[in-house]
Parts: structure tokens; C-alpha cells; sequence
């Protein structure tokens, strides 16, 4: 294999032929080593919006910019080689217009190299997503909660309990006929995910949704125990980094003040010039 030829990265029908098949793992990554971890065992990273939740601070995902997306995004497709890399579009970025969208899709594609685009919405975003996969741009649907509609939502309440079932199923029908690859459930009940993954033809990707969809997704720093400031249920916590990194930073400010670190492993003698150390 030549120095610059790149291993061949799983594509958005390489995605929609695994329907039924083995579970797709799905993670979110926003910086360079963490997506080499996540690309080693994922078939999908997507840089999410909830990257301004969890790296920047921001209390929802609707202050996260194209800029902002389009950094982390080129961040991770340097650490990413074998799984289908998916950048989300932010809040205001592709809800207008079809053509809004389509131009904000390819600058997201043209500068981070991401091979599709995931946006919030079902039936509303028919459109948009029909244009956009006839222009090239392969998209992941977002349905159920959707978090930039947090405010019109009244909070992260789960979607589609009793008589609203049948919207969510009609957005996962609708986003399905438009031509996405994919749709992500967020936060809806076990019963309504089973029945969308049933009927629609392409993979579903749960979260918080039913361990028969087609495949499962999560926010790496959830799972890797490292963002506490947002606890849901359908997170399950496979790390607690977070607590490892906290004892360890706790151990070095403890070493600093009593002169224990650095020791002499750490420091530099006079007179081995010539030597890397
Ligand atoms: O922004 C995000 O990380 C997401 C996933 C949780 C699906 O949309």
C-alpha cells in the first residue's frame, strides 16, 4: 500500500446494505486520539452537535455553529480510517431551505472530507433530505427527541408515548422514502422503536430507543464516564474516567505542593549531551 493510499472507510451503502443484519456501533467522537480509539471498534463516528454540550460548556446544542462542526469534524477525520465518518448540521444551518441546506452540507462535506450529514427531523425535513440525497449528499435521519427542538419540546422528554406514536412512525417512513441511509431514535419507547425498525428499510440506530434496532449510538464521553452535567437514563456508563482523571489530577497537586514531583526520573542532569531524552 502507497504512503498516501487511505484504507478503504465504510460508505453510506455499505451502511444501508447491514438492514437486519449484525448490530452497527455507533459513537460520537470531537478530537483526534479519541476518534482513533472510537474508529478501532465503531462502523459509524459521527461528530454530534452535542460536541457544545459536552466540550464547550454550552447548556444545549442550539448555540453550536457550522464553524464549530466543521473544526471538530476535521479533527476527527484525521483520526478516523475504516468507519463511515457523519458530521451533524447545527441548529439554524439547514431548516430554512432545501438549498440552505444543500450549501451548508457541502461546505461540512467539502471541508472536514465526512462522507454524510446527519440532520433533526422527519416529516418536515422530507424535502430537504430528498434534495440533498439527490445532489450527492447522503443523509443520517434524527428522529424522536430531537435536542435542538429542546425548547419546543418543553424539556429532553421521551417522544412518541400513546397517540403520538404514530407521528414518529410517519417521520421514520417519511425521512426512509426521502432517501437517507439511516435514521437515528432518540428517546422513544421500546415498542414504537421496534415497530419503526420493522417497517422501515433502512438501519435504525437507537438511543435510549430498543436493543433491536439496527444498530446503537452513544456519546463517548457518556459512556467513557467523563460529562456529568447531563445524566440520562439510556446512558450506560462503561468507564468512569472521569473519577480516574479526577484521583490523578488530585495526586499531581498533591505531589506538586510537597516537592514530591518532579523527581529525579523527571529532570534533566548537566553533561549527556548528544543523548534524547
Ligand atoms: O449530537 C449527538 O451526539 C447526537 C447523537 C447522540 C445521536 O445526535
Amino acid at each position: 500500500m502507497s504512503a498516501n493510499a487511505r484504507i478503504t472507510a465504510l460508505t453510506p451503502p455499505d451502511i444501508l446494505a447491514r438492514k437486519g443484519g449484525d448490530p452497527l456501533v455507533c459513537l460520537t467522537a470531537y478530537t483526534t486520539p479519541l476518534a482513533r480509539l472510537v474508529d478501532r471498534h465503531c462502523d459509524i463516528v459521527l461528530v454530534g452537535d452535542s460536541v457544545g454540550m459536552v466540550l464547550h460548556g454550552l447548556p444545549s446544542t442550539l448555540g453550536v455553529s457550522l464553524d464549530m462542526m466543521i473544526m471538530h469534524g476535521q479533527a476527527v477525520r484525521r483520526g478516523v480510517e475504516r468507519a463511515l465518518l457523519v458530521v451533524d448540521m447545527p441548529f439554524g444551518s439547514y431548516e430554512e431551505t432545501p438549498e440552505q441546506a444543500f450549501r451548508n452540507a457541502a461546505r461540512i462535506m467539502a471541508e472536514t472530507g465526512c462522507a454524510a450529514v446527519k440532520l433533526e427531523g422527519g416529516e418536515t425535513m422530507e424535502k430537504t433530505i430528498r434534495f440533498l440525497t439527490r445532489h450527492g449528499i447522503p443523509v443520517m435521519a434524527h428522529i424522536g427527541l430531537t435536542p435542538q427542538a429542546v425548547n419546543s419540546f418543553g424539556g429532553y422528554k421521551v417522544q412518541g408515548r400513546g397517540g403520538d406514536a404514530f407521528h414518529i412512525l410517519r417521520d421514520a417512513e417519511a425521512v426512509a422514502d426521502a432517501g437517507a441511509f439511516s435514521v437515528v431514535l432518540e428517546k422513544v419507547p421500546v415498542t414504537l422503536a421496534d415497530r419503526i425498525t420493522e417497517t422501515v428499510a433502512i438501519p435504525t440506530i437507537g438511543i435510549g430507543a430498543s436493543r433491536a434496532c439496527d444498530g446503537q449510538i452513544l456519546v463517548v464521553d457518556d459512556m467513557l464516564g467523563m460529562f456529568d452535567a447531563f445524566k440520562p437514563k439510556f446512558v450506560k456508563r462503561f468507564a468512569e474516567l472521569g473519577e480516574a482523571a479526577d484521583a490523578a489530577i488530585a495526586t499531581y497537586a498533591q505531589e506538586v505542593r510537597s516537592r514530591e514531583f518532579p523527581s529525579d526520573a523527571h529532570v534533566f542532569t548537566d553533561g549527556r549531551k548528544g543523548k534524547t531524552e
